[in-house]
């Protein structure tokens, strides 16, 4: 059976005034009902992926992201590179921050991500291993960070990127080292340490009907067929304006993936607008239309619960460290401004 989840009500439901933070003194508009009311009134989870640095040293990043947001994902804190620096030795502290957090604020916490061929503890990549090693070594990660947060973490991504875009499996350490079937395990294992989670397949560039998706759809398939507790596929959904999403071909996606009996959530959405055309403001405006088409499209799927971007503001995208290049592909500016993709967001959640 799939896991229920409850997009609670929160406490920020009566605040119609929108949010006011005395910072400097100056107060920042948002909308007079934020995205977290709107979006549990149509029954969705909205959220946003959180930086331990900001997290800490930011009240500003703190207020915005409880007052707009009821879903938390850790953008590194609960990867095994970061949990894990020497074996059998973990460190939970950014997490068990988070985590307590979220449930001050009401927020669902979406767990990134047990399984992953990056960001792997330098013990572990360095080592010689036996297959049944490192099955045991996957075993015992998977079944020591979920069971910590049994009840507590409800959706786990728990196998992260392991399709290539040509649809062949990704070579990692955990191919090479167990065979295809880890991923399968690693669905077990999720499941019995918290059976109560809705556990995802999460990858990028599988949105559109290309060959990664059609592989994603065949190992959901194949994984459901075993009776392998699957819930739902996670779209990353790292866009940019310069090629905008083929929506037609991402709702027959969500369609036939709906059919598997698998929900869909977008778990790390931004747009960049470094290379497209156009003026800022124009730049700006085709962002917001491309957030606003996901958001539509994922409102009138049965089976879309929940819509993540990959981070709060623009300077916290992990974008510009990663192509090279200067970005502002989230909803807010670097002075927590809501930008025009915000407004386009609170826009389609009120219709
Ligand atoms: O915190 C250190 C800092 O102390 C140091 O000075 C700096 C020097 O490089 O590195 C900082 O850590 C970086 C960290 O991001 C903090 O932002 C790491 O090097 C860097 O590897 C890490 O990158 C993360 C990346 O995953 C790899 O784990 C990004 O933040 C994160 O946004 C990105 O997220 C991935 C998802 O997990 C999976 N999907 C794609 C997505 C984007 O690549």
């Amino acid at each position: 059976m799939m896991p229920t989840r409850v997009y609670e009500k929160h406490n920020f439901e009566s605040s119609l005034s929108g949010l006011k933070i005395s910072s400097c003194g100056k107060q920042i508009p948002t909308s007079p009902v934020p995205l977290r009311s709107l979006a549990q009134r149509r029954g969705i989870g909205i959220g946003t992926a959180v930086k331990m640095q900001a997290f800490y040293s930011d009240a500003q990043y703190r207020k915005v992201l409880a007052h707009e947001f009821n879903v938390l994902t850790p953008e590194n804190a609960l990867k095994f590179g970061r949990l894990s620096l020497k074996r059998d030795r973990y460190s939970f502290k950014d997490a068990d921050a988070l985590i307590a957090f979220a449930e001050k604020h009401q927020m669902q916490v979406h767990g990134h991500t047990l399984v992953w061929y990056r960001n792997l503890p330098e013990w572990l990549t360095q080592g010689r291993w036996s297959r049944a090693e490192l099955i045991a070594i996957l075993q015992q990660h998977i079944d020591k960070v979920v069971s910590r947060y049994r009840g507590r973490i409800a959706v786990w991504d728990v196998v992260n990127e392991a399709i290539e875009n040509d649809g062949s499996l990704r070579d990692s350490i955990w191919l090479r080292g167990i065979g295809p079937e880890y991923i399968a395990m690693a669905f077990r294992w999720a499941h019995k340490a918290d059976p109560q989670a809705l556990l995802l397949y999460n990858d990028y560039r599988s949105e559109e009907m290309n060959r990664k998706s059609e592989a994603v759809y065949q190992l959901v398939r194949t994984l459901k067929q075993q009776g392998i507790p699957i819930h739902a596929v996670g779209w990353q959904m790292h866009k940019g304006i310069k090629e905008p999403p083929d929506f037609q071909q991402i709702k027959a996606n969500m369609q036939r993936l709906n059919n598997l009996g698998v929900e869909v959530q977008i778990t790390e959405m931004d747009v960049g607008i470094y290379s497209g055309q156009g003026t800022y403001t124009e730049k700006l405006a085709a962002q917001a239309d491309i957030y606003r088409d996901v958001m539509t499209i994922c409102l009138e799927s049965e089976s879309c619960s929940a819509f993540i971007t990959w981070g709060l503001a623009d300077h916290h995208s992990w974008r510009p460290a990663f192509f090279g290049h200067p970005d502002a592909p989230l909803l807010f500016d670097k002075r927590y401004q809501p930008k025009p993709a915000y407004e386009a967001l609170i826009d389609v959640l009120h219709k």
